[in-house]
């Protein structure tokens, strides 16, 4: 579903405390995670290399890509270590009707 580039992808209940989700939305690869009581949501694929972050650890607001160990921040995408030198993209995430939606453009 979507309207105005919102994109309804999961139940609020999908996403456990400390978790994160992989989605595919069309050309989107999506890493949708749960900090304390907030959703983030930012591309999957680590700008290093072909890596899934969600395949990855997620410790706090710190992802960590399984391939070479880069890290991100996933509230605002920044790299946080060699290797990765580019940040990875965030979207902004909303919570609808016990949906979590992210605008996707
Ligand atoms: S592919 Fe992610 S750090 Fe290399």
């Amino acid at each position: 579903m979507s309207e105005n580039g919102w994109h309804a992808i999961c139940h609020d209940s999908d996403l456990n405390e400390g978790a994160m989700l992989p989605f595919e939305l069309g050309e989107f690869q999506i890493a949708v995670y749960r900090v304390g009581s907030e959703v983030f949501a930012t591309d999957n694929v680590c700008t290093h290399g072909m890596a899934l972050l969600t395949d990855g650890f997620l410790d706090d607001d710190v992802v960590e890509c399984p391939l070479h160990g880069g890290m991100f921040n996933v509230k605002t995408g920044k790299a946080l270590c060699e290797p990765v030198e580019c940040d990875v993209k965030v979207y902004e995430t909303r919570l609808i009707d016990d949906m979590i939606e992210v605008l996707l453009r």
